[in-house]
């Protein structure tokens, strides 16, 4: 037998966990600077939880679940999770938060586990960044879950679109559910095997099919169905973003794969990771709290797939991965070059010195394998005018520069993120 990894799961190192890491990090700053507190919550729940959740309709829960039975005397089903909301939510009300402090901002960051078929950008075990808020109803919350992500784009220097809809309340949403599923009945004979199965149980799944994708095009839509207070909602959620310069376009099929959503939901897209374009999505789950066995607290909130963030990170070329590879030239080259580099990395840099002792073209390579943006190059010249060559490794143009002015140097170069 031989041991290797399981299908669907990978090993990161190198250049690939480097651009993992940058993304949570981003994450986790932009997720501070709008005052977000972290929470942490187990791996393994009850099944249950998502199935009361998540929805048993959905693909996650019917198809795409780790669950077994535990070796206790009740033989608990267990799972691992498919996704960070339920467990929030849970521990959300487990603490009492819902009756003592129902307002709360949290994010999470984790593997996820979902036995979907493996591609591309698509994996059984992924990492997920989320926010979850809970507590407000207001527009300006749905506007703000957007606001973040839009401010991690920028900060990843990532092109990304927006995309939102609107499914209504539990005032007008089964309007809208009922007109979904009098259009499936009449047109059943046309329907996929997937949604002939689910049109009963959960008729909006038809918008999202990929198979049935001209009667999903033709099919009612959730905003012609919303009553004043959503359409209100959704006006006011488009204000913001407008105002707040996050371009998005209205996608009326977009219904989500996930059973709790109400009003606002969005996706998040890259068009640099092909198929599995999708690296955010989230929306507003007013019903969730209390259905959970809380108490009636709305809630809203985005997963990050942070997979797929990397990968549009390192399509979009930015994996440079070090700011600079320090090169020096000798021995008394060497102590100089240590001390830069500390002193760039004290500017928050990301800087290798090299080992010595090789050529400057084999230095050369190696700076440019490690991702390096910018090669620092010390010689016995450079030492006696207190100096350094500057290379550019991207523009493959180089300069002199002055010792003291390095870091700035570097800095003004686009380092120092
Ligand atoms: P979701 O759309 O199922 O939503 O997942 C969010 C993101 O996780 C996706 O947009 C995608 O980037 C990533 N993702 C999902 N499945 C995979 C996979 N198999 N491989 C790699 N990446 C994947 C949720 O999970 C909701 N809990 C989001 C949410 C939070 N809504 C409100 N609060």
């Amino acid at each position: 037998m031989q041991l290797t990894r399981l299908r669907g799961f990978q090993d990161t190192l190198g250049a690939q966990a480097r651009s993992l890491a940058a993304v949570e990090d981003c994450a986790r700053k932009m997720a501070e600077r709008h005052n977000v507190g972290e929470i942490r919550i187990p791996v393994l729940e009850r099944l249950e939880l998502f199935q009361h959740s998540s929805g048993e309709t959905s693909d996650i829960v019917e198809k795409q679940m780790y669950a077994f039975a535990d070796r206790d005397e009740a033989e608990t089903t267990l799972a691992l999770r498919p996704e960070g909301t339920p467990g929030v939510v849970r521990a959300y009300i487990e603490a009492g938060l819902d009756r003592s402090d129902p307002e709360q901002r949290f994010y999470y960051a984790g593997p996820m586990f979902r036995r979907e078929r493996p591609q591309k950008g698509r994996f059984r075990q992924f990492s997920q960044f989320g926010v979850e808020i809970f507590g407000r109803a207001d527009a300006a919350t749905d506007a703000e879950l957007m606001v973040m992500i839009d401010e991690l784009r920028r900060d990843l220097g990532l092109e990304l679109n927006f995309e939102i809809n609107s499914l209504g309340d539990s005032e007008c949403r089964p309007r809208f559910r009922q007109a979904v599923l009098e259009y499936g009945r009449a047109h059943f004979s046309e329907l996929c095997e997937d949604c002939h199965q689910r049109l009963e149980r959960n008729p909006l799944r038809l918008l999202d099919c990929k198979i049935d994708v001209k009667l999903a095009e033709a099919a009612p839509k959730s905003l012609d169905y919303l009553c004043d207070a959503c359409r209100a909602h959704f006006a006011a959620v488009r204000e913001l973003l407008t105002d707040a310069a996050v371009p998005h376009a209205v996608n009326p099929r977009l219904v989500r794969g996930l059973d709790y959503y109400t009003r606002t939901t969005f996706e998040v897209i890259s068009t640099a990771v092909g198929a599995q374009s999708a690296v955010a999505a989230g929306g507003r789950y007013d019903g969730l709290v209390e259905a959970l066995g809380g108490a009636a607290v709305p809630g809203s909130g985005f997963a990050i797939g942070v997979d797929r963030l990397a990968l549009a990170l390192e399509a979009a070329r930015f994996a440079s991965y070090a700011d600079a590879a320090v090169i020096a030239l000798g021995g008394a080259a060497t102590r100089r070059a240590m001390k830069l580099a500390a002193e760039m990395r004290a500017a928050g840099l990301r800087v290798e010195l090299l080992s010595p002792g090789r050529g400057l073209k084999a230095l050369l390579r190696r700076a440019d394998k490690i991702g390096a943006r910018y090669a620092v190059i010390i010689g016995d010249n450079e030492l006696g005018r207190a100096t350094a060559v500057l290379r550019d490794l991207k523009a493959s143009t180089q300069n002199e520069v002055a010792q003291h002015d390095l870091v700035a140097a570097l800095c003004a170069g686009g380092g120092a993120r």
